[in-house]
């Protein structure tokens, strides 16, 4: 087991088990001019590292609010290993913003040195496991945190595999001290492309290891292979499905209230309806945590 203990339990104190909202550009400048009711924000630190005005504006809102870090840039998949300059730089960030969280997903993205736009998926088995492990390892150690892994958007299956993406993580977390990060829209969208159950899905999840849940949209596009067949795919365009409302219900219940997010990085609208999403979201968790007592006694 890890060291990561006292790091995670200081930054669980810290963090808002509350709806936040995924901070982007477009909504940077408005966010510091009129700094609207948000319990936290979270960041992809990719788009600050490059934006030296953005960084400045950044440092400004986490003055005000709670700030969450995911990173799309670190690779925890890729074989080729960790980019060691990038990790120094997120280490950077990762210090003069003193997050309460810093997360990524299970995947890889890069390839020979370059950065993919797309977040490609993994074969889980025992070879990709141990990979994952020492690149997650050298993550943790050198953010000097413990790290949140999130499960994949998932649209195709590896036949190699020899576990399901669950115990996968499962492992993850009982041998590296993660924790995780359960994205309860790619739970839903992956097991209606790939015909598995989404709630057996949160049942196996370990409950003390999920951190932070994600809601995000996606769309349906045909299915070129099946005939009448769709797709969903993880565009984050649009607001979260009601099916994955009920999930996201669920979810809590099983995991308790954590601090929930709301993706939206494609056809962004005004930041009034993320808020509302947000809203929403906190809806949810009130109701069923006034289910759960009324339950109990
Ligand atoms: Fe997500």
């Amino acid at each position: 087991m890890s060291h990561w203990g006292a790091t995670a339990d200081a930054s669980a104190r810290r963090t808002p088990r509350s709806a936040g909202v995924g901070l982007r550009l477009s909504h940077l400048a408005e966010v510091v001019a009129t700094r609207p009711p948000a319990a936290w924000f979270e960041i992809h630190p990719e788009n600050f590292l490059a934006n030296p005005h953005a960084g400045e504006l950044l440092q400004e809102v986490a003055q005000h609010y709670p700030i969450s870090v995911h990173t799309v840039g670190i690779s925890i998949g890729s074989v080729e290993g960790i980019d060691r300059a990038h990790l120094a730089r997120l280490r950077s960030l990762v210090d003069a913003l003193d997050p309460v969280l810093v997360s990524g997903h299970l995947a890889w993205s890069t390839h020979e040195g370059a950065y993919l736009n797309d977040l490609l998926p993994l074969p889980f088995d025992d070879e990709t496991l141990a990979v994952v492990v020492a690149h997650l390892t050298e993550v943790q150690e050198g953010l000097g945190r413990r790290y949140l892994v999130e499960n994949p958007s998932s649209y195709v299956g590896f036949g190699s595999s020899t576990m399901t993406e669950a115990e996968f993580l499962c492992e993850l977390v009982r041998r590296t001290g993660c924790s995780l990060l359960c994205d309860v829209s790619n739970v839903y969208l992956s097991a209606r492309n790939m015909g598995y159950d989404p709630y057996r899905y949160i049942d196996a999840l370990p409950i003390d290891a999920v951190h932070e849940l994600h809601l995000g949209g996606f769309t349906s596009e045909p299915d070129e292979a099946t005939p009448g067949g769709e797709v969903l795919i993880d565009t984050h365009s649009v607001g979260v499905a009601g099916p994955v409302w009920e999930l996201y219900a669920y979810a809590l219940r099983r995991f308790g209230r954590q601090p929930t997010l709301i993706e939206w990085d494609n056809d962004i609208p005004p930041f009034a309806t993320l808020a509302a999403e947000a809203t929403r979201a906190e809806e949810v968790a009130s109701m069923t945590q006034k289910e759960a007592r009324a339950l109990a006694g």
